[in-house]
């Protein structure tokens, strides 16, 4: 067999660090052991992975590029992101020449029920404007769609055109019309150019003849998107994801998927089909912290259930979608689901098997395939409740799992073992777990870097015959878990990765693992650490986010046995043997 070590340019990036450690004086020489001869277990295929979740602006105002603030009118104050462009004249400010006001009769959609209406009472032109997620980004010599629904009262006369423009201190670097409407609700759109980079532009409207103009949908979105779809995502951040070749994709969350009350948890229905039609809701992160509340922060679900499984496929992830198993988030609001209401939470759960598996003769696979995609999506794994733990949770398991079993034997189901990885809630859960022998076991731990060094043997001697382990949040805090002043640093990263030798030296018990969160706006952000920042422009992955790519792009498929795993000076090893390429790889 020809054997190939990978450990010196692999993990080369790692290497600086070691040699800081002050245990592990650089002068002295590690022995370490491998024993090709006697590899064991096999390492799951979807071993290292992605976790994402809407927070820190990480869809709308990040992965989902559109570029306009509060598009359909529907945030809780509906001209949230939107204001008068005031006129200024030698004098000072004069009145304005028109009014904006958010209507609701004879709406786009019932889903969507209010729109802005622009009316000009004072020939001259009438102008507002929409600020973007923290200002609006456009890069020099690209292409961006502005679109809307608009419609007028008819009566001929009345406003002819909406001119649109890109402005950045003061400069048009961008420009464009819509015309031609009428008394009946239609989508209008042009491409425009930008001439200029810009990280703060903004969008201004103008309508200059007399009359009301009504709006919806009002949309500023990059033609060059991943994949070059109409409602794609931002090319630069699928990309860092892309080049991760993560083994699955957990989405959407996170208590995202519980909402902090029921009435605003995940419901993946509302996120498919037309996006004029998709209800937006609060993001449950809008005013969860104190130390960064976001009162602008909503779901547009632009970004829902067809793009993440569209994603997962692009990026070679296997999907992993979270369900709310009838319980808002035990950290805010507690509120539970009677028994007696749980077939709306189970039917969703066996939907979405449809809507992802189903023949495209099924109800929710007519819907995938209307989308764009026939083919099914594979799904294979499904997430009940997210960070839950308790008796009630584990009642509303039992229903799921009884119901999801029978339909979809195929279907591997995973539980949670509550917020911590270790404590009452944590025992209480294993508890019911090994009697009831979920499929994987989601396990959470936001720990200090020092935990994760210690804890780099804790599945050594996990019970070989359980339920199998998905590390399913994890990230070194360095201050302090949920502070803000969390950094991403090499602290963290390395004691991540030593961590991580343990999860794959176990890969016989843990089958999957993913960090999270995963994506912050940096002028956004409510949660640090993150693995990958981004502005409206750039983006770029932290340490924490190269370990994590570094261990996903070299897996291997069986490991092998190495020592020391531990030498107590600093040293972590975990060795895999990859038997379609003949390489052993060696982690240190
Ligand atoms: O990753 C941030 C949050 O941490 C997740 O939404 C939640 O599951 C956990 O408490």
């Amino acid at each position: 067999m020809r054997t190939i070590l990978r450990s010196v340019s692999v993990y080369a990036a790692l290497l600086p660090a070691l040699a800081l450690a002050p245990a592990l004086p650089a002068e002295q020489p590690a022995n370490i052991a491998v024993d090709l001869a006697h590899p064991g277990a096999a390492i799951s295929p979807q071993m290292y992975g992605i976790f994402f979740e809407d927070i820190n602006f990480a869809a709308d105002g990040g992965l989902y590029p559109e570029l306009v603030k509060n598009r359909s009118f529907e945030f809780s104050e509906p001209l949230t992101g939107w204001k008068e462009i005031m006129p200024i004249s030698p004098k000072g400010i004069e009145p304005s020449k028109g009014e904006l006001a958010i209507l609701t009769d004879k709406p786009l959609n019932a889903t969507n029920p209010h729109y802005l209406q622009a009316r000009v009472h004072q020939a001259g032109g009438y102008g507002f404007y929409n600020t973007g997620f923290r200002g609006i980004g456009v890069h020099e010599g690209e292409d961006y769609r502005f679109s809307a629904y608009v419609r007028t009262d008819g009566k001929s006369g009345g406003p002819k055109t909406i001119r649109a423009e890109v402005v950045d201190n003061g400069k048009v670097i961008a420009s464009g019309k819509l015309e031609g409407f009428t008394g009946e609700w239609k989508k209008f759109e042009t491409v425009i150019h930008a001439s200029a980079t810009a990280d703060h532009a903004q969008l201004n409207l103008y309508i200059d003849d007399l009359g009301a103009v009504d709006m919806d949908m009002v949309s500023l979105f990059p033609v060059d998107t991943w994949k070059g779809r109409p409602n794609g995502l931002r090319k630069d951040l699928v990309q860092l994801l892309a080049d991760m070749h993560p083994g699955f994709l957990r989405f959407p969350g996170g208590c995202i998927v519980e909402g902090r009350q029921l009435l605003t948890r995940y419901r993946w229905k509302t996120t498919v089909g037309d996006i004029a039609q998709r209800k937006t809701i609060i993001n449950r992160w809008n005013d969860e912290f104190d130390h960064k509340p976001a009162p602008d922060y909503f779901q547009s679900f632009g970004l829902g259930f067809y793009e993440y499984f569209q994603l997962a496929e692009d990026i070679g992830a296997r999907p992993l979608p979270i369900l709310n198993c009838g319980m808002a988030c035990q950290f805010n609001t507690n509120e539970t689901a009677k028994m007696s209401e749980l077939d709306e939470y189970v039917q969703d759960a066996l939907d979405l098997i449809d809507f992802a598996n189903g023949p495209v003769t099924s109800p929710w696979g007519k819907l995938r395939a209307q989308m764009g995609h026939p083919e099914p999506f594979h799904l294979e794994m499904m997430g009940v409740g997210n960070e839950q733990w308790g008796d009630r949770y584990v009642d509303r398991y039992k229903v799921f799992a009884a119901a999801l079993k029978a339909k979809h034997p195929e279907i591997k189901l995973v539980v949670a073992a509550g917020p911590a990885p270790a404590g009452d809630p944590f025992d209480e859960m294993w508890a019911h777990w090994r009697e009831l022998h979920p499929d994987i076991v989601d396990e959470h731990y936001y720990m200090s870097p020092d935990w994760f060094l210690s804890n780099s043997t804790r599945y050594d001697n996990y019970d070989r015959k359980g339920p199998k382990i998905f590390a399913g949040e994890y990230a070194a805090q360095t201050v302090q878990s949920v502070s803000p002043d969390n950094r991403n640093n090499w602290k963290g990263a390395i004691a991540e990765a030593a961590f991580m030798t343990g999860l794959e030296r176990n890969g016989d018990v843990v089958t999957m693992a993913s960090y999270a969160p995963l994506m912050a706006n940096v002028h956004a952000w409510q949660w640090t650490p993150d693995a990958i920042w981004f502005d409206n422009l750039r983006s770029y992955g932290t340490p924490n986010f190269y370990v994590q790519s570094v261990y996903a792009n070299n897996v291997g498929t069986r490991v092998v046995p190495v020592t020391p795993l531990v030498d107590g000076d600093g040293l972590y090893t975990s060795a895999t043997l990859d038997e379609r390429t003949h390489e052993l790889i060696l982690k240190a």
